[in-house]
Order: C-alpha cells, then sequence, then structure tokens
C-alpha cells in the first residue's frame, strides 16, 4: 500500500534525514546524492533508534553498537568488534546477530514524496 510521507523532496534539503511515523511504523527518510532513501528506525540489531546515528557514505551507523547498514539496499555492511584492552571478553555470536535493515520503495508524485508499506 501507498502512503503519503507529508514531505517534499525539498524538506530533505535541511538534514541528514527526518523521522516520520505511518502505520505504526517508524521511518526515516532522506536525501543523498538526489537518491531518496526510507528505512526503518528500529536497529535489526538491538533495537535502537537509528535516527540517533549518522551517515558514513552510504551506511547509516547504529549510535548503539555501531554497525552500519546500507541505507539504499538495508543490507548489514560492518559489525564492529567488541574485544577492547584485555579486560574485554567478546560477545558472542547469538548477541552479534543481526539481520539486514528494512528498507521502503519510495515514489515521487510530481514533488511529493510517497512510501510503499508491507507486502
Ligand atoms: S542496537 Fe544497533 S548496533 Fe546494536
Amino acid at each position: 500500500m501507498i502512503f503519503d510521507t507529508g514531505l517534499k523532496i525539498d524538506d530533505l534539503n535541511s538534514g541528514p534525514f527526518k523521522k516520520i511515523t505511518i502505520e505504526k511504523e517508524e521511518i526515516v527518510i532522506g536525501k543523498k546524492n538526489d537518491r531518496i532513501f526510507a528505512f526503518n528506525n528500529i536497529c535489526p540489531h538491538k533495537g535502537a533508534s537509528l535516527s540517533k546515528g549518522s551517515l558514513n557514505g552510504d551506511n547509516i551507523v547504529c549510535y548503539m553498537h555501531g554497525y552500519e547498514y546500507n541505507i539504499f539496499t538495508g543490507k548489514l555492511e560492518k559489525m564492529k568488534s567488541w574485544k577492547k584492552d584485555s579486560t574485554w571478553v567478546e560477545q558472542n555470536d547469538q548477541w552479534r546477530y543481526s539481520g539486514n535493515l528494512k528498507t521502503y520503495k519510495v515514489h515521487i508524485d510530481r514533488d511529493k514524496i510517497l512510501i510503499e508499506l508491507g507486502p
């Protein structure tokens, strides 16, 4: 189903991205190199708010543990290692596991940004 985000393309010129809520889903929308991206705000690792993170190239970097996901494809690109000094024990594989980030298909209707939710 396609929803109007209430945003226009020019709204994305200020700041790296905006966070909106549609149908109880928190969605981060932004523009990079004239391409619009939209992804779910919930980090697939442990649920942190990705809108508190920052961009590193085409990746969003989660502020919580530093995992990086591609903002266009959702692919998990980097998993930070948690080994620190000699006192730190590497977290186990189950803790480290993360799926990919959920992304959304974006449509443009004149200058309005629409988003596709659901199957
Ligand atoms: S909650 Fe996002 S990297 Fe862990």
